[in-house]
């Protein structure tokens, strides 16, 4: 198996294809899940587990080398010195509800598979029920790929950040984890946020956030608490765009933090950040 960028990013394309077929089969016959919730548990388990074990398959196929870090199995090392970060199933609660807006992330990085000293080579997010592809390369730009609102088609199109230049101005998204306390401390960062910019945006997705930031349907996203397979291929998109993404005090994102944001707001959302809540001061 070779190591070019783009025959990997084809091929992150094609494993986020599968997963997304798998997702979309297991979700079939699945009404009211809001209202089943044991079913719907179960449901999103099996469907979770289908596609990253179908993503393993594959690999384990055709690069035996590589080492693969998911979210519902243990890591598997690999010799290669690549890692595959894959998130099968991203935007959960959208996939129980129903809601659209979920989504598979497929990265492949070089070094030691930690965000902190991963150098991401290519990735691929698959918008499931959009079926839009948003890919890139290292130093190669970002991608769309598939139909869009009025019949139109993307066939590599070039994914560009926006031109917002002012915190007032931005459109912003944002996140929460699961965890209560965790969530508390991200309202109140949100609530000083909030004044100071167009609105917010919860899409529910992290890996679909950083695309949107990637394609300008958001000027900026920020969320703290985000695990490496949700935000690996996601912050190669953006910045593939144009797009800052910085985590703790300008540095990787890592646990702590993620901020991507078009290269005209960047400064403004970084100083706004540290002032609020999700000041890396302010974290655990
Ligand atoms: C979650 C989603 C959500 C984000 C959370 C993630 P999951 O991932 O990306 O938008 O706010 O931090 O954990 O659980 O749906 O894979």
């Amino acid at each position: 198996p070779g190591t070019d960028p783009e025959q990997l990013r084809l091929l992150a394309v094609r494993l986020a294809a599968e997963a997304g077929r798998l997702l979309l089969e297991h979700r079939r016959g699945v009404v009211s899940v809001a209202r089943t919730k044991s079913t719907a548990t179960d449901v999103v388990t099996a469907a979770d587990l289908a596609a990253e074990r179908r993503v393993r398959e594959l690999l384990a196929a055709e690069r035996p080398d590589d080492g693969v870090l998911g979210e519902e199995e243990a890591a598997l090392t690999g010799t290669s010195g690549l890692t595959w970060v894959v998130d099968p199933l991203d935007g959960t609660v959208n996939y129980l509800y129903g809601t659209g807006s979920y989504a598979v992330s497929v990265a492949v990085v070089a070094g030691p598979p930690r965000p902190d000293a991963w150098r991401a080579v290519a990735g691929a997010v698959l918008d499931v029920e959009r079926g839009q592809t948003f890919s890139a390369t290292a130093g190669g730009g970002a991608r769309l790929d598939g139909p869009l609102p009025g019949g139109e088609h993307a066939d590599g199109l070039p994914l560009e950040a926006s031109g917002c230049t002012s915190l007032a101005a931005c459109l912003l998204g944002t996140g929460f984890g699961y965890d209560a306390g965790v969530r508390a401390e991200q309202g109140r960062a949100v609530a000083e946020l909030l004044p100071r910019v167009r609105d917010v945006r919860r899409v529910g997705a992290a890996a679909l956030d950083l695309c949107m930031v990637a394609a300008g349907r958001l000027d900026a996203y920020v969320e703290r608490g985000l695990h490496p397979w949700d935000h690996a291929a996601g912050v190669l998109v953006a910045r593939e765009a144009g797009a800052v993404v910085t985590g703790p005090d300008g540095g990787p994102v890592d646990a702590r933090l993620c901020v991507a944001a078009a290269p005209g707001v960047a400064a403004e959302l970084d100083r706004a950040v540290r002032e609020s809540g999700y000041s890396p001061h302010h974290l655990p």
